[in-house]
């Protein structure tokens, strides 16, 4: 058996990121893959240059093709537009107003991906992510195990970092979760966060909570609105968790945007809840028992979800 090969397809700043985790975590072979002549090319070959200093020993390369791909165990998905300020108008576009055009550009990447590489799994990270997997999904064919959103990987490191710095503990000990669409009426659970085991809502007041749980639903927003473009380091650490997870069958339990059959009373849905995830992709869904308050907060998620989804005419 040959070493573990990921492709990564856009080599902005999400997909770059995420070949600079995977490489420090010395994870896999990389296939950096960009529309942009040279931009796969040149990032991979800087990043193969830094192994002799950090230690790492990996083939990295970057293309405009699909061949180098072929085999991937692992496809993520980072090509689209991001949210960007509009020169003219000065606005801000939502994730929303971008279905379109990534649709087009998600579902022409995903052809290629499942020709070249039909066994791999494939991990999107494009937005409007939860929309994205559905076009992932439709366009490869593939079985839903194998189809995977990043989203509360990256919504719940923000929540456990904004606690971690409200109470002044490390961010290892907190521990919690973030489900639902990624976007505004994602949902943060107070109920089964923890500190070191200790619930959250003995240590911190509920005003101080419920600011936290607003700022982590508007945590993509606050960054575009220092950056003017969105996050990535969170973002590509959140795939790269993911990805770490599959090459490794660690059975690890995130939270994704997988494709619901009935769990939690959704069908033919993507939405972000905890699933077990392995060499086979989604081994597992896990069914909360939430209760009614945290329920319907999960309902008005799929809810914005299903609404973007309409936008894609399948
Ligand atoms: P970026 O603009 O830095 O990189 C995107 C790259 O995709 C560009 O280099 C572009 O040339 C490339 N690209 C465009 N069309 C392509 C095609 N057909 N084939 C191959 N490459 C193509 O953007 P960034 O910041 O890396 O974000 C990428 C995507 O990820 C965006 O849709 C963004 O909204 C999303 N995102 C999602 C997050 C999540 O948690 N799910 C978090 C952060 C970003
Ligand atoms: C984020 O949450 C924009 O999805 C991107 O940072």
């Amino acid at each position: 058996m040959g070493r573990k090969k990921v492709t990564i397809v856009g080599a902005g700043n999400v997909g770059a990121t995420s070949a600079h985790w995977i490489a420090s975590k010395e994870l896999a072979d990389v296939v950096l893959v960009d529309v942009v002549e040279g931009l796969a090319a040149g990032k991979a070959l800087d990043l193969a240059q830094s192994g002799p200093v950090m230690d790492f020993d990996l083939k990295i390369v970057g293309t405009t093709g699909y061949e180098a791909t072929a085999d991937s165990d692992v496809v993520v998905i980072t090509a689209g537009v991001p949210r960007k300020k509009d020169p003219v108008t000065g606005k801000f576009p939502s994730r929303d107003e971008l279905v379109k055009t990534n649709q087009n550009i998600v579902g022409e990447v995903t052809r290629q991906v499942a020709k070249y590489s039909p066994h791999s799994i494939i991990i999107v990270v494009s937005n409007p992510l939860d929309a994205m997997c559905h076009v992932a999904l439709h366009e490869s064919g593939f079985p839903s195990q194998r189809v995977i959103g990043q989203a509360g990987a990256l919504d719940t490191a923000r929540y456990k970092t904004f606690i971690a710095m409200e109470l002044g503990v490390s961010v290892r000990d907190v521990h919690g979760i973030v489900l639902g669409g990624h976007g505004d009426t994602m949902v943060p659970l107070p109920r089964h966060t923890s500190i070191a085991g200790i619930p959250v809502r003995e240590l911190m007041a509920e005003d101080k909570l419920q600011a936290i749980i607003e700022r982590t639903r508007n945590g993509g927003g606050e960054i575009v609105g220092l950056l003017g473009v969105s996050a990535w380091y969170a973002p590509a650490a959140g795939t790269v968790e993911m990805v770490e997870a599959i090459l490794k069958d660690q059975k690890r339990v995130i939270p994704s945007a997988v494709y619901l059959k009935g769990e939690y009373g959704y069908n033919d849905l993507f939405i972000g809840v905890p699933a077990v995830l392995g060499a086979g992709g989604v081994e597992r869904v896990i069914v909360m028992d939430l209760n009614a308050e945290e329920k319907a907060m999960l309902d008005h998620s799929a809810e914005a979800v299903r609404s973007v989804v309409s936008i894609l005419g399948y």
